[in-house]
């Protein structure tokens, strides 16, 4: 006979916290949001961290290079989505681990011998109103000038003129030498009144823009999330099919952590994929798996060598998993039994291994319930495909602007890897829905006011840290009646458009 679990699975909106007393000390800026990420030992540190709690979810639609960057400034880690090929993944780490805040790699460069019509239309495409002229019109070639939009008027000019007519020649440009820091950087732009500084190293190969626009986004970020060489840290998902080749491939460009995308982790595939890894590379190669719902999958993956562990089978917003398949649990109940298990084996062991809750995350007080039900770090696409920063398109849907948003088992994505299980069938069914989110803005404002509310409600509860939060939390169950006394209720509202996003 089957098994039956005897409580029903439940989601975050059925629970609240209960305040804990609040000491004088407790106010926001003395809490710490400071995470584990990796598996450690009794009275170790562990070897990574997180400086919030935040990770982007391993999707086409929401971890690129771009996202990773931002929220890696922002003190959280994105995973590089798998579901490309080996190399196009490599190079969004590369360019991750190479970053220099302030300094850009330059993406529309054209050649002195094209004409003002290749500038035109590199400026429609690309959105760029400087465009640098190197020898082979690659982004790292010589430098022969800058073309800005100043300098010539599309409507006069004979647009099959060779840009060489048009452009300020490096003999009357300003430029730094690589090596030199944002300050002397910005000090030239201010000194001669530029717009852009080119850097170019000792061959005079361009090697960064540097722009007086965005001379404020440059202050010192305290939370930034960065490794013994300060560069940015960045993770990369894996599949449990072509690890063999891919592995290598990140673990060269430099990724700090990777994790196993997977809807369902309680596999052979996926225990073997972690042990191989393990087997290869010992802890220098740091790996996460998932995802699993209960305690038995837990163990499984921490015996595989897991370094943490996702748990959520169905909850995300663009999933249909559940209504696919019929299999996923409630993510509160999955979270509740995968903390229960964690912790049990930290007192039978000493091994503490951290878990992520992974999807369905509606409001940013589901993220603080999550945490104070026992996760280490959530994970998010939607929150985060709502983005400058994220890869999708922002267009204008019936008035309002809209950020797209698919997900991994949506024929666009048509991740097989991680819906197709076993045999080279491929996609039979969709498991996830192309969709649109809100568009909300930069990362940056976006996750401050996150972060201001988890650590407000920390302090209701009494807790300076995630550690504290998962000792003193104090959770209720609400009932149907009270979920309505918990919203505005019986008022007439002004706007009628409140939003229901956090
Ligand atoms: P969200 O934060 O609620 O949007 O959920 C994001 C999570 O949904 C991801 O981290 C994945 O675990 C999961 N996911 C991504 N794509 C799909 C899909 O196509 N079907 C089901 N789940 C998905």
């Amino acid at each position: 006979m089957a098994f039956y679990y005897n409580e029903p699975s439940r989601t975050f909106s059925e629970y609240l916290l209960i305040p804990n007393k609040t000491s004088k000390e407790c106010q926001p800026q003395n809490v710490s949001l400071r995470t584990p990420l990796v598996r450690f030992k009794r009275g170790e540190t562990p070897a990574l961290h997180l400086n919030m709690p935040l990770a982007s979810a391993i999707m086409q639609s929401v971890s690129d290079h771009n996202m990773a960057i931002a929220l890696a400034r922002s003190g959280g880690i994105s995973f590089v989505f798998c579901s490309q090929p080996i190399e196009s993944q490599a190079d969004m780490v590369r360019r991750v681990k190479k970053f220099k805040a302030g300094f850009v790699a330059s993406d529309s460069n054209l050649r002195p011998d094209q004409t003002l019509h290749d500038v035109v239309a590199q400026m429609k495409r690309t959105g760029h109103s400087t465009i640098p002229i190197t020898d082979d019109g690659t982004p790292n070639g010589t430098l022969m000038g800058i073309l800005t939009s100043r300098d010539f008027r599309p409507h006069r000019a004979d647009l099959k003129a060779p840009i060489s007519n048009f452009m300020t020649p490096l003999a009357k440009l300003k430029y730094g030498r690589e090596g030199i820091s944002l300050s002397e950087a910005n000090d030239m732009i201010w000194d001669h009144k530029l717009n852009c500084l080119p850097i170019v190293n000792d061959e005079g190969k361009l090697r960064y823009l540097v722009f007086r626009k965005d001379y404020d986004q440059h202050r010192e970020n305290p939370e930034e999330l960065v490794d013994a060489h300060k560069r940015l840290v960045v993770g990369a998902g894996i599949n449990s099919r072509d690890y063999k080749e891919r592995v290598p491939a990140l673990v060269e460009a430099g990724a700090d952590i990777l994790c196993v995308d997977s809807s369902d982790g309680y596999t052979e595939w996926q225990f073997e994929t972690i042990r191989y890894i393990k087997d290869t590379y010992g802890d220098s190669v740091r790996v996460g798996g998932g995802n699993v719902v209960e305690e038995e999958g837990f163990r499984y993956l921490v015996e595989a060598g897991a370094d943490f562990v996702k748990v959520g089978v169905g909850p995300g917003s663009i999933c249909i998993t559940r209504e696919q398949k019929g299999i996923g649990r409630g993510q509160a109940s999955a979270v509740i039994e995968v903390a229960k298990a964690r912790d049990a084996l930290y007192n039978e062991t000493g091994l503490y291994v951290p878990i992520c809750s992974d999807g369905g995350l509606l409001l940013d007080y589901h993220v603080v319930l999550a945490l104070a039900m026992g996760a280490d770090f959530v994970m998010q696409g939607r929150y985060f495909a709502r983005f400058d920063e994220s890869p999708g398109r922002k267009l204008r849907v019936r008035g309002n602007f809209m950020k797209e948003y698919w997900g991994e088992g949506s024929d666009r994505a048509r991740n097989w890897q991680r819906y197709d299980v076993g045999g080279d069938g491929g996609l039979s069914f969709e498991e996830g829905v192309d969709a649109y989110v809100p568009y909300a803005g930069r990362l940056k404002d976006n996750v401050e006011i996150t972060t201001t509310k988890i650590k407000s409600t920390m302090c209701n509860c009494g807790a300076l840290s995630i550690a504290d939060l998962h000792r003193n939390a104090r959770i209720t169950l609400v009932s149907a009646t009270s979920i309505r006394e918990g919203g505005a209720h019986d008022v007439v509202l002004k706007e009628s458009d409140r939003a229901t996003e956090p």
